[in-house]
């Protein structure tokens, strides 16, 4: 059986390299920020977001006890305004949208900030860098998420970024996840057909 958490590790593992820079667009207890940090090492950076201090003190914790390195820096503010602080193209991105599990439900993502955060992260992002939103559309503001990504992705010029979908299609409100991966530069040797 596919585990979401893992599988799309894997798939954005492959845009992610040591003294890169990344973001973790939805911290919550820090389980991506710990592995974006492993994933970039030392020489590389992450960005975490959250608007919940609860979220911050949790991922200081979970870094800590994975032994990661001194790499990451946590942001109390909204995924919205990440240009305020990431100057510097990205390798990777993550969102787990939703809510903080054993938390406050009510404070979960929404639509409108979600769409100007991952426009925001596709700006962002360098060539050849890969960006994976993760859905839950076991409740409702999930489910819009789903529908406004899905209208949005489905627009963007394939030939700039390429976007793919995993979902489990007998489960409909089993999560599911978008990859969207930026293009690398015409005569470089890693574009890919299509
Ligand atoms: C499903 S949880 C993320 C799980 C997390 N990636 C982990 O490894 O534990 C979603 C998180 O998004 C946060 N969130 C909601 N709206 C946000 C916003 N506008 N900007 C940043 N984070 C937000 C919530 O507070 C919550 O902690």
């Amino acid at each position: 059986m596919i585990d979401l958490l893992t599988t799309e590790k894997q798939f954005l593992s492959s845009h992610l390299r040591k003294g890169g820079v990344a973001v973790d667009f939805t911290m919550g207890n820090g389980h991506d920020t710990a592995w974006l940090s492993a994933q970039v090492g030392e020489e590389g950076k992450v960005y975490a977001f959250d608007i919940q201090k609860q979220a911050l003190e949790q991922t200081a914790l979970t870094l800590k006890k994975e032994g990661s390195p001194d790499n990451c820096t946590l942001i109390l503010d909204s995924h919205t305004e990440v240009e305020r602080y990431v100057k510097e193209p990205i390798c990777a991105g993550m969102f787990n949208l939703g809510y903080l599990p054993g938390s406050d439900k009510s404070v979960t993502t929404l639509c409108s900030s979600t769409m100007a955060a991952v426009e925001a992260a596709l700006r962002l992002l360098e060539d050849g860098g890969g960006l994976l939103v993760a859905v839950y559309p076991g409740h409702a503001e999930g489910t819009r998420e789903g529908e406004m990504l899905e209208s949005f992705f489905s627009r963007l010029d394939r030939k700039k970024i390429c976007v793919s979908k995993l979902k489990i299609v007998n489960s409909p409100t089993s999560p599911f996840f978008f990859l969207a991966e930026k293009r690398e530069k015409a005569g470089d040797g890693k574009g890919s057909a299509g």
